[in-house]
Parts: structure tokens; C-alpha cells; sequence
């Protein structure tokens, strides 16, 4: 019998670039070190026989129906959220996330849900012996869950076992990175190899409609290890984030073809597991220090989710030439930006401070309309003014110092409200909007100048944010 041609190609671990030859750099995504020598099977007839000719399938209409619901839910409804709403039969996804931030243990938690509403879920670990996968199990109270596990790592085998009896509605496979497979001839964890395993998944997953998850291992800098390439194949990827000192946990759609990729689903690490957190912002809010300059309360919107969170600021007289700007959980640039707006329209001076800004609880915040809670934040640190602590800010700020208003302000009052806040400093425009929350106090800025203002007038003891400010009297 013919053998498949082998030819020796170059792979850029990182981005799955191919290059004829070894370099020390890889040209497509500049990284170093990342070339490896692999064998992959010539891609063309391998038989030396003439190319078949295709055999004509039937095309079907749009507005077929569909035989099963197209989603499960799995019960969790942090998860459920972050997918679009349940897992779709047949679909792939790859969740990634740093060593040990909890991936094992969410999926482990997901299978054991459906797994115990009925639903056939089957946990393949290429990481942990079987004992190990139900030592955890154990420590979560799940013990009992009829879910079923093996611990394998060939493709090929997985494939065919997941082939026999009732097909199963949800396939774990844990990690992608230690999978292999015989069609390649290259070592596990390399691009190809990863690329292919995950090929051979996608395949099952399509041909059989169950629902795949594979976990990613991410690397330093936040992406998913080696395959990139993994990303493109498959329906899905959520990134399963938190910083080791916080036991909040976000799991955030970075890619869907079946929902949004705004949602996020919070979770909190406790000794018996994930805890599903229901209302993240009593949680982002439970450690304040009250009263104390440099700190603000931003009400935001994470997908359709009002989340208050606080943001602290501390400028304090720098010793360096050049002063130190550091951000966590937010946009550096944007950082710079604010300062720059604050030093050119309303003569407010860093030049000699260092500037520090941090979200509070390890979120990262995307959305623009925390301009205005962060700029509340720098002034009240710099002028030494603790901001009211009944107080939420929000609205976006312009390179000309306007205050714009952002989407949803009616929702951002609402959850304020609801946690018992008084009052809101929001944009001029967005006052019409607001007036559906009677509960909350508004003050309003049309210009960054005048909540610097504000703030100073603070210090000379007057108490509204703005002279605008008035109580919103309930609609008669
Ligand atoms: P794990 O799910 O193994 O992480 P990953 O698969 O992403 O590498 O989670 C490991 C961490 O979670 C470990 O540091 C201990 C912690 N943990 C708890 O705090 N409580 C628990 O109930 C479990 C199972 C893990
Ligand atoms: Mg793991």
C-alpha cells in the first residue's frame, strides 16, 4: 500500500504560521522561539490514484424544522447567559483560562447538573487520572452524579467511544493541549497536533449534535496557548478570568456564533466549589472604604447587566522624572486620555504626580461611560475630597471635555437604586431618560470643568454636585 507522503514543515507554536525553514523568529506574529520542526502528511492524493469524482448531495430549504429544541440549558445560569442562552447541540466550545483559575472544576459542575437532570455528559481528562477527577467531585458534594469519565488522550479512541450507545449531550474534554492524534505525525501540544485533535472533535460534534467543550490553556499574555488557529475552528470561545487574590471568577464570550459576546457570568470560588454569583454588584461593593478620598462608584452595564463596581484612584507627588501612570482592570490609553482632557480644559495639573487607578474585585471594565466615575476618582484623590458614598457616576468624556451620555441610564439608576443609592452624577443629556427613576437624586454635567467644580466646592462645604442638581419629584 501507498504511505502518505511525509514532508518536514516549520510551525510557529504561537500562531500556526508555516515557514520552510527554522527561524528564530516567527515573521508572522513576532514572537521568539516559537518555531518547531514538524512532520505533517502531504495534503493531496495520497494513493497515487486519479481524484474521485464528488458525489451530488441534496441541498434542503432554510425553514426545515429542526427535529430536537436547539438548546439545553444547563442549569447553571451564569453559564447558560455567557453561551446565548443553553448549549447548542453539535456546537464546540472552547473555554480558556490561566492555570488553576477553576476551568476543571466549572465543567465538572456543568456536566454533573445536566448529568443529574437526566442528560447523558461524559468528562474526558487528559490532565487527571480518574481517581483525581473524582477526588474533586467528592470535595463538591457531586459524587453521586451519574456523569461518566475516563481519562484518554487519543482521539481516535475518544471518537469511537463516544460513537458507542446513546449519544451524549455533553462532551468535556479537558485540556485540548494534551490530545493526539494518529493522523499526524507530530508531538502532542504542538499546533498540529492540537489542530487536528481538534478537527477530529469538531467533526463528532457536527456529525452527532452533542455539545463539545474543550479547555485551552492560555499563556502569559492572555491568549490561548499554541493554536490561535483553534480559535477560528470552533462556535464558541469563553475566557474564564479572575486574579488568584479574589475569589470572583468572570467567565466572558470572546467569540460566539450562537449569542452575544457582551455577557458575562460571575462566579465565586468557595471551598465546595463555583458558587453562581446572582447579583455581582453587592458583591463588587461588599469591601468600600467609605469615606475616604479616591474612590467613586461607576454604574455599569455588562452585557444586559446593570453591575456597580468601585473604581479608586490615588495621585500622589511623584519622586520621578517622569511620573509613574499604572491601571488595573482598566485602558491605560484611556487613562492618559482623561488626564490629558483634565490638564488642557480645566487646568487640573498631574505633570509631577504619579497617577495609580484600579477597579475594585479584579473586574476589567470595557465601557467608555466609566470616563466620568474614574475622572471623579483622580480629582477627589488629588484634592484630598472624599466623594459622597451615596453617590454613582457614569457617562462617557470627550477630547473636548464634554460629558456624553451612554447607553442605558435608566437600568444604571434602577440597580443603584435597588442598592440603596441616593444619588447619581450623570451627563446633561441623559437628565430626560433619567427622570424614570424618581427614587434617585440627580446631579447632572454637561463639562468636565464643572465636576472639578463640584468637587471643589465640596471642600468649601456645599453639598450638591452640581448648583443644577434638584430632587426628581414621582411622575403625578
Ligand atoms: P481547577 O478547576 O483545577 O483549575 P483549572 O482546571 O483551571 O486549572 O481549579 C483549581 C483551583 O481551584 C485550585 O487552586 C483550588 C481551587 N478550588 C477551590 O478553591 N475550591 C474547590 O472546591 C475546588 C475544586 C478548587
Ligand atoms: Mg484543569
Amino acid at each position: 500500500m501507498a504511505r502518505p507522503r511525509r514532508t518536514i514543515t516549520f510551525v510557529c507554536q504561537n500562531c500556526g504560521a508555516v515557514t520552510g525553514r527554522w527561524q528564530g523568529k516567527c515573521e508572522a506574529c513576532g514572537e521568539w522561539n516559537t518555531i518547531v520542526e514538524e512532520n505533517a502528511a502531504a495534503p493531496g492524493p495520497v494513493t497515487g490514484r486519479l481524484p474521485r469524482k464528488g458525489r451530488v448531495f441534496a441541498l434542503e430549504p432554510l425553514a426545515g424544522k429542526a427535529r430536537d429544541a436547539p438548546r439545553l440549558t444547563s442549569g447553571m445560569i451564569e453559564l447558560d447567559r455567557v453561551i446565548g442562552g443553553g448549549f447548542v447541540r453539535g456546537s464546540v466550545v472552547l473555554v480558556g483560562g490561566d492555570p488553576g483559575i477553576g476551568k476543571s472544576t466549572l465543567l465538572i459542575q456543568a456536566a454533573a447538573v445536566m448529568a443529574t437532570k437526566g442528560h447523558r455528559a461524559i468528562y474526558i481528562s487528559g490532565e487527571e487520572a480518574v481517581a483525581q477527577v473524582r477526588l474533586r467531585a467528592d470535595r463538591l458534594g457531586l459524587a453521586q452524579a451519574p456523569v461518566e469519565l475516563a481519562a484518554e488522550t487519543s482521539v481516535e479512541d475518544i471518537v469511537a467511544s463516544l460513537a458507542e450507545g446513546k449519544t451524549p449531550q455533553l462532551v468535556i474534554i479537558d485540556s485540548i493541549q494534551t490530545m493526539w492524534t494518529d493522523a499526524v505525525d507530530a508531538a502532542p501540544g504542538t499546533v498540529t497536533q492540537v489542530r487536528s485533535a481538534a478537527q477530529a472533535l469538531i467533526r463528532f460534534a457536527k456529525r452527532s449534535s452533542a455539545a463539545v467543550f474543550l479547555v485551552g490553556h492560555v499563556t502569559k499574555d492572555g491568549q490561548i496557548a499554541g493554536p490561535r488557529v483553534v480559535e477560528h475552528m470552533v462556535d464558541a470561545v469563553l475566557s474564564f478570568e479572575g486574579d488568584g487574590s479574589h475569589q470572583f471568577r468572570i467567565l466572558r464570550a470572546v467569540k460566539n456564533r450562537f449569542g452575544p459576546t457582551d455577557e458575562i457570568g460571575v462566579f465565586e470560588m468557595t471551598g465546595a466549589g463555583l458558587r453562581e454569583v446572582r447579583n455581582p454588584s453587592e458583591l463588587f461593593l461588599s469591601e468600600r472604604d467609605l469615606g475616604r478620598p479616591g474612590t467613586a462608584v461607576f454604574a455599569g452595564i455588562e452585557g444586559t447587566r446593570p453591575l456597580l463596581v468601585e473604581i479608586q484612584a490615588l495621585v500622589a507627588p511623584s519622586s520621578l522624572g517622569t511620573p509613574r501612570r499604572a491601571v488595573v482592570g482598566w485602558d491605560p490609553n484611556r487613562l492618559s486620555m482623561l488626564l490629558a482632557v483634565l490638564e488642557a480644559h480645566c487646568g487640573v495639573r498631574f505633570g509631577s504626580q504619579d497617577v495609580y487607578l484600579n477597579v475594585a474585585g479584579g473586574l476589567r471594565i470595557h465601557e467608555p461611560a466609566a470616563d466620568l466615575a474614574a475622572a471623579a476618582a483622580l480629582i477627589s484623590s488629588l484634592a484630598g475630597v472624599p466623594l459622597p458614598t451615596d453617590a454613582v457616576y457614569f457617562g462617557e468624556i470627550s477630547l473636548s471635555g464634554a460629558v456624553r451620555p451612554v447607553v442605558q441610564t435608566a437600568a444604571r439608576l434602577k440597580e443603584a437604586a435597588k442598592l440603596g443609592f441616593a444619588r447619581a452624577i450623570i451627563p446633561e443629556a441623559a437628565r430626560g431618560e433619567a427622570a424614570a427613576e424618581p427614587a434617585i437624586l440627580l446631579g447632572t454635567v454637561g463639562e468636565l470643568c464643572s465636576l472639578v467644580a463640584a468637587i471643589g466646592a465640596e471642600i468649601r462645604g456645599v453639598h450638591s454636585v452640581e448648583s443644577g442638581a434638584r430632587r426628581q419629584e414621582p411622575a403625578a
